[in-house]
């Protein structure tokens, strides 16, 4: 029944100013008033990783709850994991609005939200509630934090007891110079000072949860090896790929596409799927890898799959196509694998790669 107030729904929502469309979304979810899942997934969709079983390889990534609000909400209609965040030690109210733009012939969206979140003790209380499912935080820096390093080792620290697995957001355009943090040597040592700080809290008899980086798709060719090379060598446990872009390239609006800020949804694909294999071609298989990028069907999933993703993250693709996006994903990726002969999921990952690394991004 919610599923078709939602199809009812958006043209209002739509009408609406983006950022006021969302609360009402996040109301609405707080409320109860979503479409739950039915049934319980296709074994196919299945797979390992971490030591934990998700039911399917699709998450809703990071930036749509990012104070944990519905995280219980989120996975009951029908994703395998949720990432909370970009959760930052102190409050922060962000750049000033309007600060989101629907390119709705793009099926794509800018933001220049800048981190506003109720800080870190606020998604505690939350997260600490009794929850079931897999739940990633997203930590990152506050705008004006002098020693930013500190402010991930603080997330990693708040986090980690209510954490599945926590995601080092260094990737945001909308805060200045946080981009800067991905050059090798201030990765290696920002890893070195997170991974201590995870080593400390493991010695103090807390769980190890999995880190990740999350990367900008932006990152120049020349400089990926460096990064991969990296975060391989400091054994991080996964490379989320990616962020939203700077590009502007191949857009039908370009007045709205002159907005400052991230861009993501359909425009994305392409350069993240790229970047996405010549990560998993630098790490040769090292570090599994989640794709983010413009996922918004079926073919979409299985091409970051082929490319290299053991998991997979969308956000853009629901605020256009609502909740029963989430079934058709996995109904259209179950269609997919059998069509290309893979028995489940997992035997798909980076069967393609080479193929999607080889392809130019310049071109877009
Ligand atoms: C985001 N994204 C994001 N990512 C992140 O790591 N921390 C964040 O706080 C946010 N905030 C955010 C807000 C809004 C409005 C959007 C649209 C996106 C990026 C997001 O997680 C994802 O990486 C990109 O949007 C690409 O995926 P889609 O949207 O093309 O599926």
């Amino acid at each position: 029944m919610f599923g078709a107030l939602f199809e009812l729904a958006r043209p209002l929502l739509h009408a609406l100013d983006p950022e006021q469309a969302h609360e009402l979304t996040l109301k609405a979810l707080e409320a109860g008033l979503y479409p739950r899942a039915v049934g319980v997934d296709d074994p196919r969709l299945a797979l390992e990783l971490w030591g934990m079983r998700f039911c399917n390889p699709f998450g809703l990534a990071a930036g749509f709850d990012k104070d944990a609000r519905v995280a219980q909400a989120v996975l009951a209609m029908g994703f395998g994991h949720t990432e909370v965040g970009t959760l930052t030690p102190r409050p922060q109210a962000g750049n000033p609005r309007p600060r989101i733009f629907r390119l709705s012939g793009d099926k794509a969206i800018i933001n220049r939200l800048g981190f506003n979140n109720a800080g870190h003790a606020a998604a505690l209380v939350r997260l600490k509630r009794p929850l079931a499912g897999i739940i990633g935080v997203n930590v990152g820096a506050n705008r004006d934090a002098v020693d930013r390093a500190s402010d991930y080792v603080a997330g990693i620290c708040a986090f980690s007891e209510v954490a599945a697995y926590l995601t080092v957001n260094v990737s945001s355009p909308n805060t200045p110079g946080l981009r800067d943090l991905q050059a090798p040597a201030q990765l290696d040592s920002l890893l070195q000072r997170v991974l201590a700080a995870r080593e400390e809290l493991v010695a103090a008899g807390k769980p190890r949860r999995p880190i990740v980086v999350k990367l900008a798709p932006d990152i120049a060719e020349a400089d990926l090896p460096g990064i991969v090379e990296v975060i391989v060598a400091r054994g991080l446990d996964g490379i989320a790929v990616g962020n939203t872009t700077l590009a502007r390239t191949g857009l039908a609006e370009p007045r709205q596409g002159a907005e400052p800020g991230g861009l993501s949804g359909r425009p994305l694909f392409h350069r993240s799927t790229v970047v996405l294999a010549r990560a998993h071609q630098l790490a040769r298989g090292a570090v599994p890898l989640i794709g983010i990028g413009g996922i918004d069907s079926g073919a979409a999933a299985v091409a970051k799959i082929e490319a290299g993703a053991t998991l997979l993250q969308l956000y853009t693709g629901l605020v256009y196509e609502g909740p029963a996006l989430i079934s058709r994903l996995k109904s259209e990726l179950l269609a997919h694998l059998k069509r290309d002969g893979y028995a489940r999921v997992g035997d798909a990952v980076g069967r393609r790669a080479a193929t999607w690394a080889a392809k130019s991004l310049a071109a877009l």
